[in-house]
């Protein structure tokens, strides 16, 4: 039975950066998570249509960021070295800009993106990729036009699909007997720890926690063999998956603790979901004061990173134009246009991080050391970061 636990209001498609002009009819849902008491599997009530969140307008570029790229080359080095020092059949599931296959061969790499604008990039780049959903279908094609995959990767999209069963499914028609599939997507447990509820919108269907993961794959003959705990996207967990009936790749320790720390936690227990709802609400109550506090001793107070998380707070908390005079973002196409829902000018940092700006949000907070670093001299001079994870506070400079 799924039970309901948290209610972040109406909200829009994080994605949708609007032009001036475009504010009319714009598309809502219920944002709403529920917690299933059979899986343990966290996930959205209501879901919005896939074709709707990824098309050939998607903003997000994983490149952006240098901890990102660094990250997804250390990642590629890593595997090569310890699993195919020899060269294997990769397939990447949700390439996005190629941040991670670009450190493999174009030969023997093939790319799944259904956003056709990403995809294009990708083509471009030399890699054979698909612009469609992933699914049994394409699964069967891929094998038909290709071959078994030694490596399945697949980095923030797993947790974007409402059907399971069927990504696993078509997970399984793909893998060689020896292969392996890495998902990674951003942990329940953290967010729960963090109160980092903005990791609710439209397009995590799903927030995995191990426990839940391991219920939903065993039963469709797959088995974890390891997890790494990640700090990228403010806390995610990098699963190493196998065929059930692979007696190869031996289960490792880290996936009995994980399930342990989850458990422990309460992640089994729904009044665990209960008390974090009651911990979200005090969180915009909170942030709420503060950026009003601000406000009211004349501070400018803008936003840094125009990111689809803070598109779920500024919704929740009705936080817009009011507190915010705009949000800075490094990536072009959201420049010039206006945050879904709340409609807040986005400009570049280089137009609106000047010395008029007194406190900024850290919509990117899942980059707070990258960006206090770069921002040096704007905390110097007495600039302050809010955050709302793991509580509402200022970025205190020898934290960053
Ligand atoms: P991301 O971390 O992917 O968050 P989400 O998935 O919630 O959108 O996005 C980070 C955003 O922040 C992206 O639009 C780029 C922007 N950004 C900056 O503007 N400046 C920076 O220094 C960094 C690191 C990111």
């Amino acid at each position: 039975m799924k039970k309901e636990f948290l209610d972040l209001g109406k909200q829009p498609i994080t994605n949708s950066f609007l032009n001036e002009g475009e504010f009319d009819n714009e598309f809502l849902f219920n944002l709403k998570a529920v917690f299933d008491d059979e899986t343990k599997l966290v996930s959205l009530k209501e879901f919005v249509s896939p074709e709707m969140m990824f098309n050939n307008v998607y903003a997000h570029r994983a490149s952006e960021s240098y901890t990102m790229r660094e990250s997804f080359k250390k990642l590629a080095k890593k595997l090569q070295k310890e699993f195919f020092p020899t060269g294997a059949n990769v397939l990447e599931i949700g390439s996005n800009d190629g941040v991670f296959i670009r450190h493999f061969n174009p030969d023997t790499t093939v790319a799944v993106e259904p956003c056709s604008n990403l995809a294009e990039l990708t083509n471009d780049m030399g890699y054979k990729t698909y612009p469609e959903f992933w699914d049994t279908n394409l699964a069967k094609k891929l094998k038909e036009n290709h071959s078994y995959f030694d490596l399945i990767y697949s980095a923030n999209t797993i947790s974007h699909i409402e059907d399971l069963d069927e990504v696993f499914k078509a997970v399984k028609l793909s893998l060689s007997d020896n292969g392996i599939f890495i998902m990674e997507d951003p942990s329940l447990y953290h967010v729960m720890e963090n109160v980092s509820y903005d990791i609710f919108y439209d397009e995590h269907v799903h927030v995995f926690s191990v426990t839940a993961l391991n219920n939903v794959l065993r039963k469709n003959g797959l088995e974890i063999f390891r997890v790494d705990n990640l700090s990228v996207h403010g806390g995610s967990n990098r699963i190493y998956i196998k065929l059930s009936d692979n007696k190869y790749q031996e289960v490792e320790q880290s996936v009995s603790e994980n399930l342990e720390k989850e458990n422990v936690f309460g992640i089994n227990d729904f009044n665990t979901y209960l008390s974090f709802s009651n911990k979200v609400e005090k969180s915009k109550n909170d942030l709420i004061s503060i950026l009003k506090d601000f406000k009211s001793q004349g501070k400018k107070i803008v936003s840094y990173g125009a990111t689809y998380k803070s598109a779920t707070i500024f919704n929740y908390c009705g936080i817009g134009t009011d507190l915010l005079d705009y949000v800075t973002d490094t990536t072009e196409n959201k420049q010039g246009k206006y945050t879904p829902g709340m409609h807040i000018p986005i400009v570049s940092p280089e137009k609106g991080f000047d010395e008029t700006v007194d406190v900024a949000y850290l919509g990117a907070w899942n980059f707070k050391k990258e960006i206090c670093q770069k921002e040096s001299e704007f905390l110097k001079r007495g600039g302050k970061f809010v955050t709302h994870v793991p509580n509402v506070h200022i970025v205190e400079i020898e934290n960053g």
